[in-house]
This record gives structure tokens, C-alpha cells and sequence, in this order.
């Protein structure tokens, strides 16, 4: 008896809602910050983590968590297998926490509005191909600009083109270092990017 018990639970867990699929190519400091967000989330719950990279640390950040992680390579993904996963998985929402590579056309196709991204700084400043990491807050402070922040957006075909949903900004020192910048601004990423998320998703903005 009590093993139906725990069957029916862990299978009302296993459908919540809404199911997100992370797209990450490095670190994972968002995607960690993600996980934690909606662990204990009624509606929504983060069911794969998927990266390019065999070595990312996000990789390692969601088996941590419980959470099904795989790296694919270029003909995986092309060729269908990662859409696969996305359907084996039931995957609702994908959102993008430092994937470096475009969405092939029919993974766009098949999630229209579903796909958001976060880029370090207020775009349409300093993003487009080749704008990831450290470049994009050295080319803040070349500029002179004294404010950055953050843009989270829907994702299309192209870098950083996709309509914005949020944007948050921060103050940059003229004495500040790139580091610096780039600390600041990846707190704010944290403390943002889940939120906006999950209104993101409960809006119904980028429901099915
Ligand atoms: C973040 O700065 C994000 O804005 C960008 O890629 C970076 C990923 O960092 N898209 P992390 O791997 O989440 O630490």
C-alpha cells in the first residue's frame, strides 16, 4: 500500500505542469540558480539540462540536483536526437543560460515564444555573435558607458534579436575593472532571471 502511495506521489511530482529544459554551454552559475528556484515550485519543475559541452560544469550542477543531464554533439543535434529528448522529456519552456550556439530552425518551430535567453548587458548593446563572457563587459568598459545590466528575451534565428521581456540595470564605476562589471552584473542574473522566468511562463506568454 505504501508503495502505491509513493508511486502516485512521485508520479504527480514527475508531471507538473509546466517542464523546463536548460540549455547550457559553460559554468552554470544560472542554471544552479535555477534549479534551486523552482525545486519546490508547484507548477514548474526543471526536468533536463542539456549542454554542447561533455565538460560543462552545468552539467555537473544538475546530476547534483537530481536532475537528467546529457551533452550532444553537432550531428545529435541537427539530426534530431536532442528534439527527442525534448519530447521523451515533455518539455514545455527551454531556457537558454549560457548556450553559446543558435537554436536549429525546427527546435524554434516546434517551441514558438517557449525559448528565452539571458545576455549579460542591455541590449541592443553589446550582444550578436561573439558577445558571450568576458567581451561583452571589457567592451562595456571601453565604452565608457556608466551603466550595464541585463536582458532577458525571447529567442528567434538570430544572437540576441528576440523580443525583450526584462531588463535590469546596474551602475558601472569608471574605475571598474571588466571582473567587477562582470560580478555585478551576474548577480543580477541571479536574482532576476528565475523570477522573470516563471512570470515568463504563468503570464502565459510562452505557453503551448
Ligand atoms: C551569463 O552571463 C549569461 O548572461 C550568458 O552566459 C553567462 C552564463 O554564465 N548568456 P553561467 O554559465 O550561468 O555562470
Amino acid at each position: 500500500m505504501c508503495e502505491v502511495i509513493q508511486y502516485i506521489a512521485f508520479f504527480a511530482h514527475s508531471m507538473k505542469t509546466f517542464r523546463i529544459a536548460v540549455f547550457a554551454s559553460g559554468y552554470g552559475s544560472n542554471a544552479g540558480a535555477i534549479f534551486e528556484y523552482f525545486k519546490h515550485h508547484p507548477s514548474i519543475e526543471v526536468v533536463l539540462l542539456l549542454s554542447n559541452d561533455p565538460g560543462a560544469g552545468a552539467l555537473n550542477r544538475a546530476r547534483a540536483a537530481g536532475i537528467e543531464a546529457r551533452s550532444f554533439d553537432y550531428e545529435q543535434i541537427s539530426q534530431g536526437n536532442v528534439f527527442h529528448w525534448l519530447e521523451e522529456f515533455e518539455v514545455t519552456h527551454i531556457v537558454l543560460a549560457g548556450y553559446l550556439k543558435l537554436v536549429p530552425t525546427s527546435i524554434l518551430r516546434a517551441f514558438p515564444d517557449r525559448i528565452i535567453n539571458i545576455h549579460p548587458a542591455l541590449l541592443p548593446k553589446f550582444g550578436g555573435k561573439g558577445m558571450y563572457g568576458m567581451r561583452v563587459h571589457e567592451s562595456v568598459k571601453r565604452a565608457g558607458d556608466r551603466e550595464t545590466g541585463i536582458t532577458i528575451h525571447l529567442v528567434n534565428e538570430k544572437y540576441d534579436e528576440g523580443k525583450i521581456l526584462s531588463q535590469v540595470s546596474c551602475p558601472v564605476d569608471i574605475n571598474d575593472e571588466p571582473e567587477q562589471i562582470a560580478a555585478r552584473v551576474r548577480q543580477l542574473e541571479h536574482n532576476n532571471y528565475p523570477r522573470v522566468i516563471e512570470e515568463w511562463i504563468l503570464s502565459g506568454l510562452g505557453k503551448r
